[in-house]
């Protein structure tokens, strides 16, 4: 018998876009794929954070924490006005009363207070933001170009063959001792890991896509091989639940149709 290890999904930036995680969830489920890692930011940004909560609860195996899910529990600072806007309104209704509170809120509160920094396994490590800093730092795509120290320091930090991430919403590949960052259309959406060189691999955003595809990003893992999935949704539906709600900047919505 050959050595055959079981997929695994990979999501990410999930932003409390219902439509989005629904058809990446039935994508996954559609592959075959049992075991789901989620890379956190499951809240901020989008109009349904508890359904969000409660979906990414029942189909994912391991959930990590964002920058997103920490500004809602303790602090927006520093975040975009854009940004802070949804992280508040999401702290509103997430937060259980202090009198008498709801059993769903207190459950959901405590599932997003638990939510760790990060993940590994035998062949990879997994965050939302860096080796580095786990919760909050970007590997930008420009990074191996113009920053070319903050990568050499990241790998130095990286204590597996590969590295998964998200965070920037930005997928594609960045290779140690490389210059380059290798977007999707340069891959063709397939990466072979090569056992001789380590990669942080950008699993992209489920719900908040930001490549100019408007369709959600994820990834399958065989051990081998990382597969870019594309997923339609209805980011119209997505986008007029966003318009029609005050409390999320409609920015938050508009560029859903853009991918960006
Ligand atoms: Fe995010």
């Amino acid at each position: 018998m050959p050595d055959i290890k079981e997929p695994i999904a990979l999501i990410s930036d999930v932003h409390a876009n219902l439509e989005a995680l629904t058809a990446v969830i039935d994508d996954i489920r559609g592959q075959g794929v049992r075991s789901v890692v989620n890379l956190g930011d499951t809240v901020g940004y989008g109009p349904d954070p508890e359904a969000c909560i409660d979906l990414v609860d029942a189909a994912c195996n391991v959930t990590l924490c964002g920058n997103h899910d920490y500004a809602v529990l303790y602090d927006s600072e520093g975040f975009n006005p854009i940004a802070q806007k949804a992280v508040d309104y999401h702290r509103h209704i997430l937060r259980p009363a202090p009198v008498n509170p709801d059993p769903e809120a207190v459950r959901r509160w405590e599932w997003l207070g638990n939510l760790e920094p990060m993940h590994e396994r035998p062949e990879f490590e997994a965050m939302h933001g860096s080796p580095r800093q786990p919760i909050t730092e970007y590997v930008l795509p420009s990074d191996p170009e113009m920053d070319p120290m903050k990568i050499a320091d990241i790998f130095s930090a990286m204590s597996k063959q590969i590295a998964f991430v998200g965070h920037t919403h930005f997928p594609g590949i960045i290779e140690e001792d490389s210059e380059s960052f290798l977007m999707l259309s340069a891959i063709d959406n397939h990466y072979a890991i090569d056992p001789q060189r380590r990669a942080i691999i950008n699993i992209g955003s489920v719900g908040q896509p930001r490549d100019r595809n408007p369709k959600s990003c994820y990834v399958i893992f065989d051990g081998v091989d990382v597969t870019y999935r594309r997923v339609e949704y209805d980011v119209e539906r997505t986008t007029q639940k966003i318009l029609a709600n005050p409390d999320v900047h409609p920015a938050s919505g508009l560029r859903l149709r853009e991918g960006r």
